[in-house]
């Protein structure tokens, strides 16, 4: 009885090692190891063995069923892991898993190439917080608390001198605070003010702030960099006009407008019917802003600007609504690609 064990553990061995696939190690375990299979079969025949052998055949019957388990479970393993030559272990017909390639924002396009198009012209960036001191945003910028010009732009104040910036502005007497002229600067930022959503505002957008001071710099210096920029960034067709305008700290101040790139010019929703888009304030630095720096206002001269940045992606993209802009709507993010 002990012989016929051996030579039965053997031989299901050996049908374990030659086994190719999950369905050969099941039907050896259903042989041997399965409620009719052969094991149960010794084991029931245990009885009819005279007692002076039974622990000896019992014995041997049990560390075949446990060597047989052992060896269905290292074979099932090895089959899964694929390790076997013959086992399929990769195959390249298969397709691939897809990673959608993500796109960069219209925003960030803008500042990207805005920085790239100043760079040539000698402009390097700077930044700042977006919480910003009231003397920075305002007091620094020649605006008095009493001034006009802040009833114009509502701020969300956090305390009584901080503020979520309204304009790229103080970032100018940040760096003028730090460094003596020449400077040549550009610094795209966040900027928040309490305007009431529409398709052409929002209260949180983003400005590109310029400042160019040195000793001899002409507000047709200014003209020249703007309409280089419009050009560079709108293509050769775009239109460019100065208006006279207003800021405390600059002087003379003036408003830049492109013309329309959703309409041509002909005028829609997006310039408000009038074919032109306002997209920058500008003018010659005012000489208390230079005092409040510490600069000689004898000495030096400049000119800075701020623009509107999603103002430049509408008409540059043909987006008709500021909102499309935070949506985060996949399909529309995805046309930058
Ligand atoms: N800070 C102004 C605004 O937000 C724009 C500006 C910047 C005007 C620099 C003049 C000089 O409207």
């Amino acid at each position: 009885m002990e012989d016929k064990i051996g030579a039965m553990r053997a031989e299901a061995l050996e049908q374990v090692d030659a086994a190719q696939t999950a369905a050969d190690l099941e039907a050896v375990r259903i042989a041997y190891l399965g409620r009719k299979g052969l094991l149960p079969e010794i084991m029931k025949g245990l009885r009819d063995v005279p007692p002076e052998q039974r622990a000896a055949v019992g014995q041997a019957a049990n560390s075949f069923k446990e060597a047989l388990a052992a060896a269905l479970a290292a074979k099932t393993a090895a089959l899964t892991r694929g390790t076997l030559p013959s086992a399929p272990a990769f195959d390249p017909t298969l397709p691939g898993t897809v990673h959608p390639r993500g796109s960069r924002h219209p925003v960030s396009l803008v500042i990207e190439e805005a920085v790239r198009i100043f760079a040539r012209l000698g402009f390097t960036v700077a930044e700042g917080p977006d919480i910003e001191t009231g003397y920075r945003n305002f007091d620094a910028l020649n605006t008095p608390d009493y001034h006009p010009s802040l009833s114009e732009q509502d701020t969300f104040w956090l305390q009584p001198d901080l503020l979520l910036r309204t304009q790229t502005s103080p970032v100018q007497i940040r760096v003028m605070e730090q460094q003596p002229p020449p400077i040549r600067i550009i610094t795209p930022g966040r900027c928040y003010r309490r305007d009431t959503t529409d398709a052409t505002h929002s209260a949180n957008f983003h400005q590109i702030e310029g400042l160019y001071v040195d000793t001899e710099v002409s507000l047709a210096d200014l003209k020249g960099t703007l309409a280089y920029f419009a050009r560079q960034m709108m293509g050769p067709g775009v239109q460019v006009r100065f208006r006279p305008h207003f800021f405390p700290f600059t002087e003379p101040s003036v408003e830049c407008d492109f013309s329309c790139h959703v309409c041509g010019g002909k005028g829609c929703r997006v310039c408000k019917h009038s074919g032109w888009i306002e997209i920058a304030g500008a003018g010659m630095v005012d000489p208390r802003v230079f005092a409040k720096v510490g600069y000689d206002a004898e000495q030096v001269c400049g000119y800075a600007f701020g623009m509107g940045i999603e103002r430049i992606a509408m008409i540059k993209y043909g987006i008709p609504d500021i909102r499309m802009l935070y949506e985060n709507d996949l399909r529309f993010l995805a046309q930058f690609r």
